[in-house]
């Protein structure tokens, strides 16, 4: 998660046997550590699998080198778990399959999952309209029924907040669920008390998309802030954000003046910078507690469901 994703949360999660997923601008740009450091920074504190998120969207060159190098840099420091969203994973694919890894494409309709199974991904994960950062639009059952024919095992990502809510996908057919929300109220993420305690007494009505952040709907919790700030691109972007051309640029534009405000509205329990990111999860979340914990008490939900 961009910009929630520390390596102590990373870790933890890890060392509960989920898969930690390491954000490699949220590693470096916001919490300050150069890539390889912060991997084994990641690394000392568990031993056991990790993931890295790659953002493949075809945006700079410099950006694509960088990527590049990020994910060399990855597997070199023995990470073979890849989640790709948006753009086309086959490079992906090609460089981290030759070194014995495995790739999971997001996706949130069944075009970009045949786009993903087209590049070679090992797997999907199935972003939902329920979803903390860029939500789908179809709930968890339709992409289900959408995804299911393309023949790949399918996470579900969006809305799960409690041991319920991820027997409830299991039981479904999805084959394991990718959480964000539910991550950043633990007291090992860095984010500050004031954005944990905003999840925690969150319901769903208080989540709502914006585009004025990325150009494209990002949910966020409707705070002050986000109120001043808008839910909907104004009119030349819109215009802007349509062309052909114009397209690319726009979204780079975007995203690095979201890139800014995000990390602004992270750290510090400032009221004037509650932009936070968050999804419809947050009706299930109670409380502030270890990421383990909750790795290890949706688990034995889970045991406790399938043995039933
Ligand atoms: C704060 C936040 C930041 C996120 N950043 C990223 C990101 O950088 N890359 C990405 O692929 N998905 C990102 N996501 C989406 C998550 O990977 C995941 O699909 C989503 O959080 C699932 O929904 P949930 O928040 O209801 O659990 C982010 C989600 C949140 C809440």
């Amino acid at each position: 998660m961009y910009p929630c994703s520390n390596p102590e949360l990373v870790a933890a999660v890890s060392e509960a046997g989920g898969i930690g997923i390491v954000q490699p601008i949220s590693l470096t740009y916001v919490h300050g550590h150069d890539f390889r450091e912060g991997l084994r920074l990641v690394r000392r504190l568990t031993s056991k699998p990790i993931g890295m998120n790659a953002l493949i969207e075809e945006s700079s060159k410099t950006y694509r080198t960088r990527m590049e190098r990020w994910i060399e840099v990855a597997l070199e420091e023995g990470v073979r778990f890849f989640v790709t969203s948006l753009g086309n994973p086959r490079w992906v694919v090609d460089r981290v399959s030759a070194a014995g890894g495995v790739v999971y494409h997001d996706v949130t309709e069944r075009k970009w999952g045949e786009k993903g199974r087209d590049g070679g991904v090992d797997g999907l994960v199935a972003v939902n309209d329920r979803a903390g950062g860029h939500a789908g639009g179809r709930s968890a059952k339709e992409l289900l029924e959408e995804l299911l024919p393309l023949g790949l095992p399918l996470v579900c990502a969006g809305g799960i907040g409690n041991e319920d809510d991820f027997a409830r996908v299991l039981r479904m057919g999805y084959a394991g669920a990718q959480l964000g929300t539910r991550f950043i109220a633990t007291p090992e993420c860095r984010a500050s008390e004031a954005y944990k305690r905003a999840i925690v007494a969150a319901g769903e009505r208080d989540v709502v998309l914006t585009e004025r952040l990325t150009g494209v709907p990002v949910a966020v919790i409707d705070t002050p802030s986000v109120r001043r700030l808008g839910t909907r691109a104004g009119p030349v972007a819109r215009l802007l954000l349509r062309g052909r051309r114009t397209k690319r640029w726009m979204r780079t534009i975007y995203a690095l003046r979201s890139l800014r405000a995000l990390k602004r509205g992270l750290l510090r329990d400032a009221p004037e910078r509650d932009v936070w990111q968050a999804g419809k999860s947050v009706a299930g979340i109670e409380r502030i507690e270890p990421a383990g914990e909750i790795v290890r008490r949706f688990a034995a939900a889970w045991r406790a469901t399938a043995a039933a």
